[in-house]
């Protein structure tokens, strides 16, 4: 649906002073999220993820549409101690708005 991708590319302005998405995005403050949809967390190959990510990737944690829901909602309450500074996205639409907007960048 592109005026759900299109809402998306807004939405993520919240998350562009962290995270970089894109042809030839890099890591920063967070990791690049090319890919990250279908993605085991704490994977992004240079990025120093927090412990409670690792373990979270190395459970099994994908990055499926509900995950990332839940995470981006509310990231603390989600992953106690996780190092994401991010109070996360109160509106169901701009959460279904940024994962179709991230869902669009593939590896
Ligand atoms: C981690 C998305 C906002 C900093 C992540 C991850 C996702 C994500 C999916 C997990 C990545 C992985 O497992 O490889 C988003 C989205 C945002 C947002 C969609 C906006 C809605 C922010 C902001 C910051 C930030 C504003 C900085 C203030 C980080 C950091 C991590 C992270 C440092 C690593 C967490 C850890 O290792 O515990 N983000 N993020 N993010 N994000 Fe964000």
């Amino acid at each position: 649906d592109p005026e759900l991708v299109a809402a998306g590319e807004k939405v993520f302005k919240k998350c562009a002073a962290c995270h970089k998405v894109g042809d030839g995005a890099k890591n920063a403050v967070g990791p690049a999220l090319n890919g990250i949809v279908g993605r085991p967390a704490g994977t992004v190959e240079g990025f120093k993820y927090s412990k409670p990510m690792l373990d979270a990737g190395a459970g099994g944690l994908v990055w499926t549409h509900d995950e990332l829901s839940g995470y981006l909602a509310d990231p603390k309450g989600y992953m106690p101690k996780n190092k994401m500074s991010f109070a996360g996205l109160k509106k169901d639409s701009d959460l279904e708005a940024v994962i179709a907007y991230l869902s669009t960048f593939g590896q």
